[in-house]
């Protein structure tokens, strides 16, 4: 449903949730920000000569606050405001786990009601009521639709916790230790997600040996000069190759910190006729490409193929709340009782609101088609921004795209004056070479269209076509 031009966004919280959490349908896209009350604070926040805590107390690993020096206070659909006042569209959406966008009534009001019953917010793996309707609405939304049958494990709220549980999972399985990951892969912060990763800083801050992982040549690694897993085809047929047969071969289909390159269909197909040829494991990590990101609620949807072991987490709660899932075909449950555990794979808030989003957006198709359109928007205008500018191409899928540049320096100079001109852009890849375009799913296209407007007359600033030469 396409939300009138009138609709009324200046309530936040519109009370449409009955008990029970029975959803009405909310417009998908929070088109119209209500007016963000300006607080005192943000309007007029005294300049002191006190020096900045974040600097002086927290850590030198901070990240993002330094390429973006703002103090965020309020955030709303596709809009943040700093403490100042400041209005910044976010191309960013937490890192993929503001699918929805920010503080969406749809997912607000159940928690807010969820919040002040009484009821459970913390529970291990024990039952609630919230963890049980989350269960039955995944199953009978997500799953039974698209004809999947997988349990669901809760591994810990984070993207790296699904990561280790797919990874110790498909080692208990098959009785082996050696997994493959791709080139210029990232799966996460830990340990066992480190092996499986490519990037060469994250992986040196490990300060051990990451061992036991191969690293193979991702989609178009070689520019389509070489054939697709020739190499892999050779050794695992090969028994006096040395490498050692894998468990699983850990995946990405479109790679979100890696330079947002996008593996085709048939390539994703490809590998996994391989690896059932073989009786190899395939984990796809959806952990960012995930719940909606390309186009279909898993990103593997439209190459046709049904990974043994899947990771989500980042949008699953649609709120922000942390959550995860691995899920896994019903065979590959070999789990002991208690055996992977944790002490944070209960949060029923996330439950709540995981609840909402899938009930609103994914009940029907009506929001995945309103997301084509958004994608074919977007597409279309990189399309021409890429046709003026030099040394510039588009990368990635769906609304987890890029743009990047033959000169590594561009990608990072567009994101900076982005955030100067209000607008919220990440770089990705290993030299920082691509400009990162991530908005939320449910972005009007309004706000859309002045994000690439802001991107736009920074790509031309600095990396401007060369004018034809005259004849
Ligand atoms: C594909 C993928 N896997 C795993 C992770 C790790 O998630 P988290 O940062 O929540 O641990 C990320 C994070 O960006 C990711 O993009």
């Amino acid at each position: 449903m396409v939300p009138s031009k009138d609709a009324d966004w200046r309530l936040p919280y519109p009370k449409l949730i009955g008990r029970g959490h029975r959803l009405k349908r909310l417009l998908t896209r929070q088109a119209h920000p209500p007016e963000v009350e300006r607080t005192q604070e943000m309007t007029d926040t005294p300049k002191t000569d006190k020096p900045d805590i974040f600097d002086t107390r927290e850590s030198e690993v901070r990240g993002y606050s330094r390429s973006w020096p703002a103090t965020f206070a309020k955030a709303y659909g596709a809009k943040q405001w700093g403490e100042d006042g400041k209005e910044f569209i976010d191309f960013f959406s937490g890192a993929g786990a503001l699918n929805y966008g920010h503080n969406n009534p749809v997912v607000m009001n159940p928690l807010v009601e969820y919040l002040q019953s009484g009821a459970v917010l913390h529970s291990l793996d024990m039952k609630t009521p919230a963890k049980r309707e989350f269960l039955e609405t995944f199953q009978d939304l997500i799953l039974k639709p698209r004809g999947l049958d997988y349990t669901v494990m809760f591994p810990g709220p984070t993207g790296t916790n699904t990561v280790e549980a797919a990874l110790k999972l498909a080692r208990k399985v098959t009785g082996r230790q050696h997994m493959l990951s791709f080139t210029n892969a990232f799966h996460g912060m830990t340990l066992g997600s480190l092996s499986v990763t490519g990037n060469s800083m994250k992986r040196e801050g490990a300060g051990i040996p990451l061992t036991n992982s191969s690293k193979i040549p991702y989609d178009d690694y070689f520019d389509g000069e070489t054939q697709d897993f020739l190499w892999l085809e050779k050794v695992l047929e090969d028994s006096g190759s040395g490498v050692d047969k894998p468990a699983a071969v850990i995946v990405e289909t479109v790679q979100g910190e890696g330079g947002l390159r996008a593996a085709r269909a048939e390539w994703l197909r490809e590998l996994s006729k391989l690896t059932k040829k073989h009786d190899i494991l395939l984990i796809v990590d959806d952990v960012q490409a995930g719940c909606g990101r390309t186009g279909s609620f898993f990103s593997f949807e439209d190459a046709g193929i049904e990974p043994d072991i899947v990771c989500l987490s980042k949008s699953i709660s649609g709120s922000g709340l942390p959550m995860a899932l691995t899920l896994f075909r019903p065979e590959l449950d070999v789990w002991e009782a208690g055996e992977h555990n944790g002490t944070f794979r209960g949060n029923n808030p996330a439950f709540v609101t995981a609840t909402a989003a899938i009930k609103n957006f994914w009940a029907d198709n009506t929001f995945q088609n309103e997301l084509a359109d958004t994608i074919a928007a977007l597409h279309q205008r990189l399309d021409s921004i890429v046709e003026k500018a030099e040394g510039a191409s588009i990368r990635g899928r769906g609304l987890l795209a890029g743009l990047h540049f033959e000169d590594d320096e561009v990608a990072g100079k567009v994101a900076a004056e982005a955030f100067d001109n209000g607008l919220l852009l990440e770089t990705s890849g290993p030299k920082d070479e691509v400009t990162k375009i991530m908005p939320p799913l449910t972005i009007s296209s309004h706000d859309l269209e002045q994000g690439l407007d802001i991107i736009e007359a920074a790509v031309l600033k600095f990396a401007p076509a060369a004018e034809p030469a005259a004849v």
